[in-house]
């Protein structure tokens, strides 16, 4: 008789076929384990990097790798083994990549280009007490094995522990390497010629004192186009601000609550980030999602689409972010955005819209014109879904709310709509499922518009446990994880409430899976 061989099986080693419970079918997420940042996105001969935050061997966060995947559209996404593990200078958090395509940083002599990731080398044992420093890795095989610089760290702090998530870009006008860093309560800016020596250049942030909820993460400064207006462009500031745990005032927090992501205007001469006070009220946050599920969000480097900056972000919030019940691994990430600035009279403000690339997996299911919703009917029997997009033209009318129901179940829905009386859009999760593992995510997220409109316009994806709403050009986007009552049929409902309103238009689609294609 032979040798018996027992197999011990794991339960992240079952076969996984992205159809769990909750799996987005048109978002990314890795095949097992725990998931945070988007990091390193870069735009390489041809491929669409993503690298992220990753612990390989829980579904909770732990020691930080950063995963890999790569695509040729944004949508469909291959999942490549670990980039970066932690080594003797600590785990590795947050950053960057960039193409160093004049191999200004010497590490490319022999092939004379390739790309380099910057992040932070965290509890890292280099400088007691000081344990984040950033450090860089390069590679000479479009992403697929890297080197760390044997030199590392290249950057150390000064006097915080938090000093972290780089994210480098090439500054054109000034032929230098810049690197805004999230230090505690503001933006550190970092020049370099070579990607090795960094010299302080400014600080922006720690004197707005309005902004401040939780330790800043993930900076990005990026020239983004303003809608309309060919050639203008504005500095764009984008940060992330992390969960303070409740320890604020309820009109401090972010609005969602816990982990948010806001915005400043301004300009950038090489050196110093300023706030434009004209494109912004003055001492008025610009929040760029009104869900609780868009954080950490970073743009690609080396990529635009008609000048505008592609980005994404991971759909998830730190105030729960461990306890979401999906099974083998833990969070996806956002839809690739576009975003550009839009003149309003407020004055500048962002706008996103989701790329262009997704509708290569849609096909239309329902379609329809100037239809008259009156309260308690409903037109879309039988329309069912548990990946779609819908794009709608409400009228306004006398309905005091209207808007759709989404997953919904006999037991739950998603409600997402407009209230007139308050003029404002909203998605209702309390009862959308599976809402007991904190006491936070039950909730209405709302947003004020920033004017009347006689027509709002919804662009609504639904992805299993993902939901991204886009209205009025981009101007008010809410995301938000839900986990509704699986293994059900999920229809969708469009309402009006106490009065009608005139659709003027609608279309819905199935979104086909973008997984294994
Ligand atoms: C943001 C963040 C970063 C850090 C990383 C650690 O979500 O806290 O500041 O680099 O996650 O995983």
């Amino acid at each position: 008789m032979g040798e018996i061989i027992i197999e011990k099986i794991n339960a992240n080693d079952v076969a996984i076929d992205y159809k769990e419970e909750y799996r987005g079918q048109f978002h990314y997420s890795p095949l097992k384990n725990w998931m945070n940042d988007p990091n390193g996105l870069i735009y390489y001969l041809g491929e669409y990097h993503m690298f992220y935050q990753y612990y390989p061997h829980d579904t909770v966060w732990g020691p930080m790798h950063w995963g890999h995947a790569v695509s040729k559209d944004l949508i469909r996404w291959e999942e490549l083994p670990i980039a970066l593990a932690p080594d003797k200078n600590g785990m590795i958090f947050s950053g960057s990549a960039v193409w160093d395509k004049d191999n200004t940083s010497g590490l490319f002599d022999d092939v004379g280009e390739g790309i380099v990731a910057i992040f932070t080398h965290a509890d890292n044992k280099v400088v007691p007490g000081m344990d984040q420093a950033q450090s860089i890795a390069y590679s000479k095989d479009k992403g697929r094995t890297w080197t760390m610089y044997e030199n590392n760290p290249v950057l150390l702090p000064t006097n915080t522990t938090d000093f972290r998530d780089p994210k480098v870009f090439w500054h054109e006008e000034t032929c230098k390497w810049i690197m805004p860093l999230a230090v505690q309560d503001r933006v550190e800016i970092y020049t370099s010629p070579n990607l090795i020596n960094w010299t302080f250049a400014s600080s922006f942030g720690a004197e707005e004192k309005y902004i401040h909820r939780g330790v800043f993460e993930c900076p990005d400064l990026v020239q983004v186009p303003v809608k309309g207006y060919e050639e203008k462009k504005k500095w764009v500031l984008m940060l992330s601000v992390g969960d303070n745990n409740g320890v604020n005032k309820k009109d401090y927090e972010t609005p969602a609550g816990g982990s948010g992501m806001l915005y400043f205007i301004g300009d950038f001469d090489g050196i110093t980030f300023t706030k434009d006070d004209k494109a912004m009220n003055k001492e008025e946050i610009l929040w760029v999602d009104y869900g609780a599920d868009f954080y950490a969000a970073v743009t690609w480097s080396n990529v635009k689409v008609e000048e505008k900056p592609i980005w994404i972000a991971w759909m998830s919030n730190w105030r729960y972010a461990r306890e979401t019940p999906t099974t083998n691994w833990k969070s996806s990430m956002s839809i690739p955005r576009t975003i550009e600035l839009i003149n309003t009279k407020k004055g500048l403000r962002l706008s996103q819209q989701p790329i262009q690339q997704l509708s290569t997996l849609k096909e239309s299911i329902f379609k329809g014109e100037d239809i008259e919703i009156e309260a308690g009917t409903d037109i879309l029997t039988g329309i069912q879904g548990e990946s779609l997009e819908i794009v709608a033209r409400f009228e306004v009318k006398d309905a005091i709310e209207f808007g759709f129901k989404v997953l919904k179940t006999k037991e739950s829905e998603t409600v997402i709509g407009y209230k007139s009386r308050e003029n404002k859009l909203f998605l209702d999760r309390r009862n959308s499922g599976n809402t007991s593992f904190d006491p936070a995510f039950p909730a209405v997220h709302e947003v004020e518009l920033m004017e009347e409109y006689n027509e709002i316009e919804l662009k609504i994806f639904v992805d299993a446990s993902l939901i991204e709403v886009f209205g009025n050009d981009g101007m008010y986007v809410i995301s938000d994880q839900v986990f509704p009552n699986w293994g059900k049929e999920k229809s969708v409902e469009v309402f009006s409430k106490n009065g009608s309103v005139k659709l003027r238009s609608l279309e819905i689609f199935r979104m086909n899976s973008s997984w294994n294609q």
